[in-house]
């Protein structure tokens, strides 16, 4: 995607009357000035060729005798790669046999009479133009010199195409009577799961700013105060082990209204998250699949489940109860399931490859994964001797097959099965890279229970609305309340997540009770201004945030988050360009009031 069709005018300056990748044959016979960057460039003796470049695209500049000066020549011939010129010249058709296809203004070439080096370039420390199959730079080098990396056409067309969603989100929203309010970075902690950045405060020593995770009290309060639709771009700042999908830095559209209910939030959703899609080129269904999470949960082992390929797990309790098999009889006795999968074709790969699946199972937290293969008619593995027609018949496992178990508690056999359905997905080559299955996840569980202590923490976070049917039905038994979250998926990728929140604030100050926060002096004092809110007159409301980065990532069909944030972090939290973090003085240290313990210095 480049901008070659943006509106050419707003391109001229006083130093340039053109875009290099604006030109095109209307264009010959016209006088141009151009700016940009030599991308390369190649002396043929008499002739010079350089291949000028800008956001918009490439443009050949031809050097020649009959019209160049010898001075032009020389400058031209001269010139380092990843330099700036200015340059005049005519625009000119090129003869049929050097039209360059590949070049989307290769038909033409600027025969230039004068040119001026205004900005020459050091040898670059990494290459910009690649040579057809040249590797790109080490990650770590690029990010080392991010001015030279983002000024690869790839980088660039990502920044684009991040401006034009940008763009289409607030002019979606703002036409739907959504405000853009800003909300403030220095803030008071939000638990939205991670840890908080913290920014100490100079004139009170010993007292901390944190840097929000989300703007997520203050859009309730803007509802409070009447706002009732309120959107923000807003960045928001999570100390988090990161992840190829995850930065410490990153960017909602974060979304919240008044006098709505969940289906209110989805529509909106859709609609958006469908003209986003419009701008990058893909038409998508008008609504979205739905799923219970209980049901993402039991089908695929996890609450964002790829529904590009098909691989469901079951529940083999049944079958194993009646097996005399040692370590399924155990784990049944023990109040576990047994749930697996069915790998159509599984029964081809070897015992390495399957030991490679075991293990993947066993990193995500399972004790083994069992495995049972079907070939010529005979079953295979440590189950098959106990088998008779009627258990092996329950399997139901064609000549090809191989089935995968892991019999464990479901907080243990979900993501271990999980991570095997996606290997095999991978391994089989299911995963249709076209298709695009964007599902709502409802229904999630309000609270998860900590196995040991029994202690309850939110999964979305405290100031979502519980089911009213669960709070009245199970009282005194929170953690089967549901909560009214929802989360947007694609392909995965969990996009966006949300939920209607308590407006009543007896309800929040409870919500906070079971969250561990039963004192109430306590819960004002973190809470307070929250709390205080609801008390003055709180309307029904929710909302939703997008992962933006997340989405421009997949639209532009990018690897990483880091291609397409133009200043990202390393998945060490580091920043490789200007160097951050950085130790500080002492000096600004001690009017800060802080001392910072050394390593191996004692708690
Ligand atoms: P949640 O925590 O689910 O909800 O975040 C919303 C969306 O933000 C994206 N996201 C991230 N993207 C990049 N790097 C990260 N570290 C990162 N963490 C989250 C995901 C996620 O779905 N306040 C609530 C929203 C609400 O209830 O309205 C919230 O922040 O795509």
């Amino acid at each position: 995607m480049t901008e070659s069709s943006a509106d050419r005018s707003v391109m001229a300056t006083s130093l340039r009357t053109d875009a290099c990748g604006q030109l095109g044959r209307a264009d010959v016979g016209r006088t141009v000035h151009l700016g940009g960057w030599v991308h390369r460039s190649r002396d043929l003796g008499g002739l010079v060729f350089i291949d000028l470049r800008d956001r918009t695209g490439l443009l050949q500049l031809a050097f020649g005798p009959a019209w160049s000066s010898a001075e032009a020549s020389a400058t031209a011939a001269a010139v380092g790669v990843e330099s700036v010129i200015l340059c005049e010249g005519e625009v000119v058709a090129r003869e049929a046999e050097r039209i360059n296809p590949d070049m989307a203004t290769g038909d033409i070439e600027i025969r230039v009479t004068s040119i001026q080096v205004v900005g020459p370039a050091v040898t670059p420390a990494l290459p910009v133009a690649r040579g057809r199959g040249e590797k790109m730079a080490a990650e770590e080098l690029r990010l080392r010199h991010r001015y030279l990396d983002l000024r690869r056409p790839e980088l660039q067309n990502n920044l684009v195409l991040r401006h034009r969603l940008l763009q289409v989100s607030r002019r979606f929203l703002s036409d739907r009577g959504y405000l853009e309010l800003e909300t403030p970075i220095l803030t008071k902690p939000t638990p939205e799961g991670a840890r908080d950045y913290l920014v100490p405060s100079r004139v009170h020593p010993g007292e901390f700013y944190a840097l929000p995770q989300s703007p997520q009290i203050y859009k309730q309060l803007f509802m409070c105060s009447g706002f009732d639709r309120y959107f923000q771009i807003a960045r928001c700042f999570r100390d988090e082990d990161l992840r190829a999908d995850r930065q410490p830095e990153f960017t909602q559209i974060d979304i919240e209204a008044s006098f709505i209910q969940r289906e209110d939030i989805f529509t909106l959703a859709e609609g958006l998250i469908g003209a986003l899609w419009r701008e990058a080129g893909h038409e998508i269904p008008a609504q979205f699949e739905r799923m219970s999470y209980a049901d993402a949960m039991e089908t695929y082992g996890c609450d964002r489940p790829d529904l590009r390929y098909d691989l469901r797990l079951r529940d083999y309790s049944a079958t194993f109860a009646k097996l005399d098999f040692v370590v399924t009889k155990t784990a049944l006795a023990a109040g576990a399931r047994v749930r697996g999968l069915v790998v159509p074709g599984g029964a081809a790969w070897s015992r390495k490859q399957v030991d490679e699946l075991e293990a993947l199972a066993k990193s995500a937290g399972a004790g083994g994964l069992l495995r049972l293969r079907r070939a010529d008619g005979a079953y295979d593995g440590p189950l098959a001797k106990f088998l008779t027609d009627e258990t092996g018949a329950e399997f139901a496992l064609q000549d090809g097959d191989l089935a995968l178990f892991v019999a464990a508690a479901d907080r243990i056999a979900s993501p271990a099965l999980d991570r095997v359905r996606q290997e095999c997905a991978k391994r089989l080559d299911l995963i249709d890279d076209e298709a695009a299955r964007f599902l709502w996840v409802l229904d999630f569980p309000m609270f998860e229970e900590d196995p040991e202590t029994g202690a309850l923490a939110a999964v979305h976070h405290p100031f979502t609305a519980s089911h009213p049917d669960d709070m009245q039905a199970h009282p005194d038994h929170p953690a089967r309340w549901r909560a009214l979250a929802y989360d947007v998926v694609l392909n995965g990728t969990e996009l966006g997540g949300g939920s209607i929140r308590t407006s009543d604030p007896a309800v929040q100050s409870r919500m906070f009770t079971l969250l561990g926060i039963g004192d109430t002096a306590e819960q004002e004092r973190r809470f307070g201004f929250l709390l205080e809110g609801l008390r003055a007159g709180a309307p029904p409301h929710g909302g939703i945030a997008f992962g933006f980065d997340r989405i421009a990532m997949l639209l532009s069909r990018a690897p990483s988050l880091r291609d397409v944030i133009a200043f990202p972090k390393t998945t060490a939290a580091r920043s490789l360009f200007e160097g951050a973090p950085v130790a500080v003085s002492m000096h600004d240290l001690d009017e800060l009031g802080i001392q910072v313990k050394r390593s191996g210095d004692s708690a």
